[in-house]
């Protein structure tokens, strides 16, 4: 494993370690709420601070975007940061969260990390060189009838509530088994793994799906192109999918796939 991957192998871990004892703490994790649905631990800014600590001791003069302390986008080395997603999940004691670190050199994702510290999966991917989960290589699913496959629809109070039920009922009466747990980046590990084949949101943000789309294209997956209208700063719809099921999905969601 290169140096690079060896750093973000360690600093998701080391995050991983900090989520799991505060969820296991006797006390349970406080929140509080940013506005409908939106919940706020202070877990999250903890992890959030150690990442931008080791990432400036480790690669100086690096830029970091993340969910809680924002960012510059503009240097040509850019880390993106969910400290921890799934909030409400690790919140609520529900064991489904992650961290999610993706590296984007110029624009584009060149090595990322998600860590399920409850489940101690590590799903961990740089270009070019494929994707693991706890060092197996990962692929996508074959599954090919809409009939039998598993489809994420992710929601956030950021888009109408109509729009999430239109998706969510298509895939639904196309014979999908249509399922919501609550962690975007998750829900794009979960493609990769070849758990599920497909994960679609109207509107994500980029800490959301920084390693996550990279995960899924070197599984062997599709994904639309996100980065498009600024989508680093201002988010963007997402589809990720299996290859077989990918115009199907796409058209099932109105998202197009990147070529
Ligand atoms: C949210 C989760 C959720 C997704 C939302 C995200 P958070 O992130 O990933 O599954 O549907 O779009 O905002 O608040 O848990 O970090």
């Amino acid at each position: 494993m290169t140096e690079l991957m060896t750093s973000i192998e360690q600093i998701v871990r080391a995050a991983g370690d900090m989520m799991r004892r505060a969820f296991d703490a006797p006390d349970r994790p406080a929140y509080s709420l940013k506005g409908q649905q939106d919940y706020l631990t202070v877990t999250d800014g903890a992890v959030e601070q150690f990442v931008r600590e080791q990432i400036a001791v480790r690669f100086p003069g690096d830029g970091v975007l993340g969910e809680e302390a924002g960012g510059a986008v503009d240097g040509p080395r850019l880390w993106i940061v969910d400290p921890i997603d799934g909030t409400a999940n690790f919140a609520r004691q529900i064991p489904h969260f992650c961290i999610s670190l993706g590296l984007m050199v110029e624009g584009r994702i060149e090595a990322g990390a998600i860590y399920e510290p409850m489940h101690d999966e590590l799903y961990i991917a740089e270009r070019g060189k494929g994707a693991w989960l706890n060092g197996k290589p990962m692929r996508v699913s074959t599954i090919e009838e809409l009939t039998a496959a598993t489809v994420e629809v992710g929601w956030s109070t950021r888009i109408p509530v109509a729009t999430y039920l239109t998706m969510a009922g298509k895939a639904a009466h196309a014979g999908c088994s249509v399922r919501r747990a609550g962690s975007g980046s998750l829900g794009l590990a979960y493609v990769a793994a070849g758990r599920t084949e497909g994960y679609a949101e109207p509107h994500i943000n980029a800490w959301d799906v920084a390693a996550g789309l990279l995960l899924v294209t070197e599984a062997g997956g599709r994904i639309n192109d996100f980065w498009a209208n600024d989508g680093v700063r201002v988010g963007n719809e997402v589809l990720v999918t299996n290859a077989a099921l990918a115009a199907s999905l796409s058209a099932l969601t109105g998202i197009r796939l990147a070529p």
